[in-house]
């Protein structure tokens, strides 16, 4: 058996180790279930009626002012089988709830693409994010390493096979709409990606001694298009504008995803759509559960907006290779870790 610890077996004396403690400026403001309602939420029943003036239309205007707003909403009414959504929740809190050595037969640490890891091993952070996850890749389906995925509980894979076809059927559908919005075909963003790629993580917040002091997963954007998130009812998800300071808890709606969109988006539309910063904070009472699946393209799509408003500049200076703006969206946010690290000791 692996002698990496877990998030619980951390815990001593009612503390979390240093490597968990945030820099004062970011630790959290708002607390993780002071739920707000000013994120939109959007019914997409009806969103087949294409006809003028008919569902669709009415649907489209909601999730591009969202989009241009916040570049995060939530949609009820999506078309996925609750019991699908339900049995994916379930199944992976059971993974959760395995032993130690259970899981850490899927540990990832050490370079492996896919499995469990423990945050606190994930290499160059400066502070650990308080989470453990499972993450794989499931698009192209030629790249699924099913040696990677959980076998227990039993049914997961199954499920999580399920799960992923549906999610590319509502992510293509989404990004449908909003390529329509901005008056391009229905698959101009699709297009865009080469070939849709996707990677799920299941995300696993262990409640917390401190949690005023540490966080489930810092602040960041997504680098990718589209992401879709499943969130259980305890709360922890939070959301910004424009970069800014006020954080918003996402109020948790059973079934619901929470839509938000990534670098990419924001590229894509020229920043007419914005990217959504966010965190997710944990908590003393409850653990919490997320599942996020990215849709991205492929690596070696090339990034350029695909819509210039007259007089408006390009956001990017040239275009480039979605895998080269990845790498950079990560190397941007170990420095600023570094950066922040080496303010505070000097
Ligand atoms: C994520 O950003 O991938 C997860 C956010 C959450 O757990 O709410
Ligand atoms: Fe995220």
């Amino acid at each position: 058996m692996s002698s990496i610890p877990t998030l619980a077996s951390l815990v001593k004396d009612g503390k979390v180790q240093n490597d968990f403690i945030m820099f004062e400026d970011e630790r959290p403001k708002v607390a993780y279930n002071q739920f707000s309602n000013v994120i939109p939420v959007i019914s997409l029943d009806g969103i087949e009626d294409d006809t003028p003036g008919g569902q669709r239309e009415v649907i489209r205007n909601q999730i591009a002012k969202a989009c241009e707003e916040w570049g995060l909403f939530q949609v009820v009414d999506h078309g996925v089988d609750p019991k699908l959504v339900h049995d994916m929740a379930t199944l992976s809190r059971e993974f959760f709830a395995l032993p130690d050595e259970e899981k850490l037969r899927f540990d990832m640490s050490g370079g492996k693409k896919g499995g469990f890891i423990v945050s606190s091993h994930i290499q160059n952070e400066v502070v650990a994010n308080w989470r453990e996850l499972v993450t794989f890749i499931l698009y192209p389906i030629k790249e699924r390493d099913y040696s990677r995925w959980p076998d227990k509980p039993k049914e997961w894979r199954a499920v999580t096979e399920l799960y992923t076809e549906n999610m590319m059927g509502l992510g293509t559908q989404l990004l449908g709409v909003l390529s329509e919005a901005m008056g391009l075909e229905r698959q101009a963003m699709t297009k865009a990606c080469k070939e849709l790629t996707q990677r799920m993580v299941v995300n696993f917040y262990p409640k917390c001694p401190e949690p005023s002091l540490a966080i489930g997963l810092k602040r960041h954007t997504d680098p990718g298009t589209i992401t879709l998130l499943l969130q259980d009812q305890v709360g922890g998800l939070q959301t910004t504008k424009d970069g800014g300071e006020n954080w918003i808890t996402v109020q948790p709606i059973e079934g619901a995803f929470v839509v938000n969109l990534g670098d990419h988006a924001e590229y894509l539309s020229n920043g007419r759509f914005k990217k959504a910063e966010h965190q997710a904070l944990v908590n003393y009472d409850h653990n919490r559960l997320s599942i996020a699946t990215f849709i991205n393209p492929d690596q070696e799509a090339i990034v350029y907006p695909l819509k210039i408003e007259e007089g408006d500049e390009a956001i990017l200076e040239e275009p480039i290779a979605f895998g080269e703006m990845y790498k950079r969206h990560f190397v941007k946010h170990l420095e600023r870790g570094k950066a922040k690290k080496l303010a505070k000791e000097n």
